[in-house]
């Protein structure tokens, strides 16, 4: 701090007001200096400054009101204010500067986690979990929700990348980077005292002008492309993962998965909702043996018992949400029975029970049975004579898929409002065929041919767990990929294409501006080359030459027609080049950037916003 006035008894003898008094009343002369030894001496004398919170350091302040230290006084003010009407804070309190600096270290802390695994040549992280689990991944929003981050600014950058994953699928790792990269730039504006309103002012702006000039300039669409735009997608969204090696065999699994589950929506739009699509693994042979089942789903359960039938042809599905268990008594029912016969009789009763719901499920025509709970040995022997093939204990989120593609229903009891037991047709689903078959070391229930909307299943295979999960999740990463493009028929260029072209469009953007947000825009332009930068550095190539030429083609595309298709360059990691992304099919679906850009950006100001942060100790008598 400058010394840049008197010091507190200099004042008073000047002013005639002590410093806790000018404190509270701001209309005289701001001149004093943080950390007066005189000051802080006369402050221990001082009825007021005694009894403040934040002592004599919170009282005075260096000089004249720029943006950001108007906002300061008024914090210093209101913690006084506060402690002087004798409101105490049980607990730790931050505010302006050192939060926003506290926040933004947190989030760069996270963001550097994962620069790494950014991009084709990006690596894995092995994350072991406190009782020891080991997760494998590639992916951005696997690699924070298994880390325990306990800073709360850094929650929501955990948060953000949950979000791309439910929203978009593919990205998480990408709009993480971003936004801490947007935070980081924000931070040094609020330093050089641009108030944080004006940075958000800014940004917002930007972000805007970036998802216009995205819409406007840097997308395709597909049916303009002439190579296979869903194969590039899907590799695109491989190339970083491992099984990106298969990249070939995946994306045909892949898109045929997605075409085959297409649905008409209500506006005359098809939707192709992923959820149809039941990814399995199965242990053992090479990623390479994975295969797609088209038509239908499965599930990884066999047969409730050896002699039922291990194929149904047609099925009547029953999806049932019930026990089919030996009749109990509720719970608190209390039968005093001292007859012997009475006894057998209470007891072939319950059995009788079980045994004319089972004949009722039956006689509706079913020949296959689903539960999500139990089937006992006795409900099982009756199923078998019948002819039935059940499977129990599926798992919920199973059972109403195949409800949802064999066009039945589940029930949670057989009841009808009379309280008389009924089986309704109607509730069975249909499929051409229920089979059980058995791949690696499990057994799998097929359900082929399903009657209403359409389903698939995309069956991995891999030598171990780790391999099979990751595998898993880079199957559903392009899975969301592909999906998102077919709705959307708008692809963008991918290896830092449109981060280039867009931190270039925002330069003369800003430029467009007289005010402080010239700034922050300019800001946010430079915060989007992180994503070339990165790329480049994880790819082993020069980055600084590597963007200079990637700068240098998209500025010669703005200025001469001629070179106009430069716009779409982007780098190729392997050669260490500047390439045409688009002909090279390095592609990805426009709304996965826009939504990317629009998350970053709002998770970046919804941290940038935050200008005190307390921590309410726990309570004594609790712990
Ligand atoms: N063949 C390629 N050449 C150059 N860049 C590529 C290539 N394939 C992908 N990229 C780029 O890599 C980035 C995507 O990397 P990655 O898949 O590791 O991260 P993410 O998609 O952001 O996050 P995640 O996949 O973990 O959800 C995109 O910017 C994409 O343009
Ligand atoms: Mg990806």
């Amino acid at each position: 701090m400058t010394r840049l006035g008197h010091c507190c008894d200099t004042a008073v003898q000047t002013l005639g007001v002590c410093v806790a008094c000018w404190v509270r009343d701001c209309s005289l002369p701001p001149m004093f200096v943080l950390g007066c030894g005189l000051a802080r001496g006369r402050a221990a004398r001082c009825p007021h400054l005694a009894s403040s919170a934040n002592g004599i350091a919170g009282a005075l302040l260096p000089h004249g009101p720029t943006q950001k230290e108007g906002s300061l006084l008024g914090e210093k003010r209101s913690a006084m204010a506060s402690a002087e009407l004798g409101l105490s804070l049980q607990g730790t309190r931050e505010s302006g500067a050192d939060v926003r600096s506290a926040n933004v270290t947190a989030v760069m802390a996270l963001a550097n986690i994962l620069k790494s695994s950014l991009g084709p040549q990006g690596l894995d992280k092995m994350l072991v979990d406190d009782i020891g689990d080991v997760t494998i991944t590639n992916d951005g929003a696997t690699i924070l929700k298994q880390l325990e981050v306990e800073h709360p600014a850094a929650k929501v950058l955990v948060e953000l990348a949950n979000l791309q994953d439910t929203e978009v699928g593919d990205g998480t790792t990408s709009v993480v980077i971003i936004a801490a990269e947007l935070l980081k730039k924000a931070n040094e504006l609020v330093k050089n005292n641009i108030h944080p309103t004006t940075v958000i002012a800014g940004y917002r702006l930007a972000m805007r002008e970036s998802i216009k000039y995205i819409q406007a300039n840097m997308s395709v669409q597909v049916d303009k492309l002439e190579q296979d735009v869903l194969l590039s997608i899907a590799k695109t969204t491989l190339s970083s993962k491992f099984i990106g090696g298969d990249s070939e065999l995946f994306s045909k699994i892949i898109v045929d998965a997605v075409k085959s589950v297409r649905v008409p929506g209500p506006n005359g739009k098809a939707k192709y909702p992923v959820s149809q699509i039941n990814v399995l693994k199965s242990h053992g042979q090479s990623s390479s043996e994975s295969v797609l089942v088209p038509g239908g789903y499965a599930i990884q359960i066999s047969r409730g018992s050896q002699e039922m039938p291990t194929q149904v042809k047609p099925a009547k599905i029953a999806l049932l949400d019930f026990d089919l268990k030996k009749h109990r008594m509720g719970m608190g029912v209390n039968i005093v029975i001292d007859d012997p016969e009475e006894l057998e009789r209470v007891r072939q009763k319950e059995m009788d029970l079980t045994k004319d719901k089972i004949k009722k499920i039956v006689d509706a025509g079913t020949t296959v049975v689903f539960t999500t709970k139990g089937i006992d040995d006795f409900a099982m022997k009756y199923l078998v004579e019948a002819g039935i093939l059940a499977a129990r204990r599926v798992d919920k989120k199973d059972i109403k898929r195949i409800a949802k593609c064999t066009g039945g229903t589940l029930l949670l009891t057989m009841a009808d409002m009379d309280g008389e037991e009924k089986f309704d047709p109607q509730c069975l689903g249909s499929a051409d065929e229920v089979v059980e078959q058995r791949v690696g070391d499990n057994d799998f229930l097929f359900i082929k041919g399903c009657s209403a909307t359409k389903a698939a299943t995309i069956l991995l295979r891999g030598a171990n767990e780790y391999m099979l999960e990751e595998a898993e999740r880079s199957v559903h990463d392009a899975l969301c990929a592909v999906s998102r493009t077919l709705e959307s028929n708008s692809v963008v260029p991918g290896g830092g294409a449109v981060e280039t072209a867009l931190s270039l469009h925002l330069e003369d953007y800003a430029t467009t501006f007289d005010s402080y947000e010239q700034w922050a825009i300019a800001e946010y332009a430079e915060a989007l080359q992180v994503v070339p930068k990165v790329l480049a550095i994880n790819g082993a190539c020069d980055a600084i030459d590597l963007l200079a030429d990637l700068r240098n083609c998209h500025t010669a595309a703005k200025k001469d027609p001629t070179k106009a298709d430069q716009k779409w360059y982007g780098l190729d990691l392997m050669k260490g080049v500047v390439r045409n992304s688009v002909t090279a099919g390095v592609l990805e679906p426009m709304v996965s950037k826009l939504k990317s850009l629009k998350f970053a950006t709002e998770a970046a100001i919804t941290i940038l916003r935050i200008d005190d942060l307390i921590k309410i100790a726990p309570d004594p008598e609790q712990q």
